[in-house]
């Protein structure tokens, strides 16, 4: 097992990642001090995982209260967010019984925002079952739902406790969603870590393959990058907003196909590959840094084209990404592999020929 700290003064955490975590009580015991917390799940990871920590947990004196919602990014969202505060009051919980997030990044961003505003906060607990979620969205503290409007927009900053990310669990991830995790895992890469990026070249096919050690090193590596970016700017006032890398692109994707029909990852990546082609019509990224970009993506099995929503439609939903100031969409762009930066300046005519060239047409 490896330990990291996310170091943000009194509200530092450890993020725990390895093999057969589920069962290691002693990882947990000391965020339960009360004897009580309330799990939420869904209806895909209950019957998963669930049960045996709930067992396990009861043996130590833990009471916990299970809530299991509806699976899908189309349930993130204030009806099912509901669920949760229904539940938590019908249990009279109170300001010391910790909210946790046993899931995906769904399960996790849900699950931490009631945890920021039920009893205007309780302690939040994040063990995420997704590539994805123990790469990226567990580690940080954003959380939140969606709008009908656009990804994410209604949430807050609050971090969790502990982080314990157990990649046994992602042994019965589907293949599709293993991907989509490795979408985000490529981001890390691309924006501050090179030789990461070269790593990935050498082992994408191991990680497809759900090699132990590849996953370790892989999530162990983005947790590291992630955590550093978080330390030094955890509410997104400059540096922290390069996670966003292809993130514009993709969160047009996710809203205009409907939540849902795109993995985030699979957004992510098609959305990536649009900032990587709008950074080389700027000067910026060589043709052989795209070729390699494109071609790690390709490997990995993620989608590089865009779905055919039309230029207007990606202008429209662009301009309501948080990003957005003063009216002007702030792009993360890529220098070269392993460099990003965030620019307002695009032209729209390029930012057009992007859309163009990288989408599909229906
Ligand atoms: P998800 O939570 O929908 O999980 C993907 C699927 O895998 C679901 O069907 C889920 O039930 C299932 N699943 C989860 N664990 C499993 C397991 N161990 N075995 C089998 N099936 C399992 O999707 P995701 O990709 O984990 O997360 C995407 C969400 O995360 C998006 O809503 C995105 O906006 C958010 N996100 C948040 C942050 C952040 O910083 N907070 C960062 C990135 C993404
Ligand atoms: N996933 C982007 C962030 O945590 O900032």
């Amino acid at each position: 097992m490896q330990t990291l700290t996310v170091g943000l003064a009194e509200r530092s955490y450890p993020i725990y990642i390895g093999s057969d975590l589920l069962g290691c009580a002693e990882l947990l015991l000391p965020h339960l001090p009360h004897k009580r917390a309330a799990m939420v799940t869904n209806t895909t990871v209950a019957p998963l995982y669930l049960e045996p920590l709930r067992a396990m947990l009861q043996t130590h004196g833990v009471d916990i209260i299970s809530i299991i919602l509806p699976d899908g990014e189309q349930y993130k969202n204030a009806e099912t967010l509901g669920l949760i505060y229904d539940a938590l009051l019908s249990h009279r919980c109170e300001r010391n019984t910790p909210l946790i997030a046993l899931g995906g990044g769904v399960i996790g961003d849900m699950t931490g925002y009631a945890a920021a505003t039920y009893l205007r906060g309780v302690p939040f607990i994040q063990i995420p079952t997704t590539l994805l979620a123990q790469v990226d969205s567990s580690v940080g503290g954003k959380t939140g739902i969606n709008h009908p409007l656009g990804k994410n927009m209604i949430g807050a900053f609050y971090q969790p406790q502990v982080v314990l990310a157990d990649i046994t669990t992602l042994n019965t991830l589907k293949d599709q969603e293993l991907r989509a995790g490795i979408a985000e895992v490529i981001k890390y890469g691309l924006i501050r870590d090179l030789s990461f990026f070269e790593w990935l070249e050498q082992n994408i096919e191991k990680l497809l393959a759900r090699d132990a050690d590849a996953l370790q090193y892989a999530i162990t590596r983005s947790c590291q990058n992630k955590a550093e970016v978080v330390a030094a700017d955890e509410r997104e006032n400059g540096e922290r907003a390069l996670l966003n890398l292809g993130h514009t692109f993709g969160h047009a994707i996710e809203t205009g196909m409907g939540y849902g029909a795109w993995l985030h990852g699979e957004a992510v990546a098609a959305g990536t590959i649009m900032a990587a082609d709008l950074s080389c019509r700027l000067g910026w990224l060589s043709k052989e840094d795209m070729d390699r970009i494109r071609s790690l993506f390709e490997r990995a099995g993620l989608p590089v084209v865009a779905p055919a929503l039309g230029v207007e439609k990606y202008l429209q939903l662009m301009g309501l990404d948080k990003k957005v100031v003063g009216g002007k969409i702030r792009f993360v762009l890529l220098k070269s592999i392993g460099s990003a930066v965030i620019s307002a300046n695009v032209e729209p005519e390029l930012l057009r020929q992007t859309l163009m060239a990288n989408s599909a047409h229906g």
